[in-house]
């Protein structure tokens, strides 16, 4: 008699899950290869990592994760190369592999995590309404991780978070140019324009963010923030709307400019 109102308590809880991550857009962290591993794997921020994420889940936010590659899979491809390998389609093969091992890294460190690395972006709904964190590495050769996790984000309608070594975006590479300072605040189409000039889909080369991510992301104005992954607590702040370093990248709804600082 009763199983008619534990089912409709299920589907009722279920209900108000989607109605929370209405309120609070799903967020998904594209995690720098460095973040994970340089010259060895980087258990003391991965776990510092794993500490924010569960702060912030406790608070009801809900992430999904995408690993990157990194140093580990230019080294990697680096090699492959020194073997003869000449085919980019092999030599992403190679580093999508770095970082799904990277995903697998990742899902050891966090309790809410679904135990495998995932390849299917349909069932990243099913895993949520678990409660469970979804984790991926690369999808398919070509693409970035970056690429992923804006695709991800625009799939479940979420908000896009990279982690990375660079505070932010900047006006030009901060690597070669003595003037490049970071940006706080932009749209979309100011990031596409600064972004044209530096990028490259080589196996293994990087950008803060390539084209094709930055194409994604604009063309569904996903809201993005590109920040420094050693400074957690930052992180923290900056999903929880409070103030932070780095850059946001947001479009208004009505299609007007945020106002800009450069
Ligand atoms: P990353 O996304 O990690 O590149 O993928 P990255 O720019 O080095 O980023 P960080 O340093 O981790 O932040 C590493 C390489 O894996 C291949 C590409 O060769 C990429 O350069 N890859 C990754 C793919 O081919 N497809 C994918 O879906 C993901």
């Amino acid at each position: 008699m009763f199983e008619m109102f534990e089912n409709y308590n299920q589907e009722d809880s279920s209900a108000s899950s989607v109605s929370t991550s209405a309120v609070k857009p799903v967020v998904v962290v594209s995690v720098g290869g460095s973040m994970i591993a340089r010259e060895k794997v980087d258990a003391a921020l991965i776990a510092k990592f794993a500490n924010s994420i569960n702060n912030l889940r406790r608070e009801g936010f809900e992430f999904v994760l995408v690993a990157g590659g990194g140093k580990v899979a230019r080294d990697y491809i680096a090699t492959a190369r020194t073997l003869g390998v000449e085919n980019n389609f092999v030599l992403d093969e190679i580093a999508i592999t770095v970082t799904r091992l990277n995903a697998l890294m990742l899902i050891q460190a966090f309790e809410g995590a679904f135990p495998e690395v995932l390849t299917d972006v349909k069932k990243i709904h099913e895993i949520l309404d678990a409660k469970k964190i979804p984790i991926f590495g690369g999808l398919i050769p070509g693409f970035t991780t970056d690429t992923v996790a804006a695709s991800i984000a625009e799939y479940i309608g979420g908000i896009f978070v990279n982690l990375s070594d660079q505070e932010g975006v900047f006006n030009a590479d901060p690597r070669y140019s003595k003037n490049a300072h970071l940006i706080p605040k932009m749209s979309h189409e100011k990031l596409m324009r600064i972004l044209a000039r530096t990028d490259s889909r080589n196996p293994g080369e990087n950008t803060i963010l390539d084209s094709f991510a930055c194409m994604i992301l604009n063309r569904s104005k996903i809201t993005t923030f590109v920040l420094k992954m050693q400074d957690l607590e930052n992180f923290e702040n900056a999903i929880k709307g409070s103030e932070f370093h780095g850059t946001i990248v947001e479009s208004t709804p009505e299609g007007t400019e945020p106002e800009e600082q450069d």
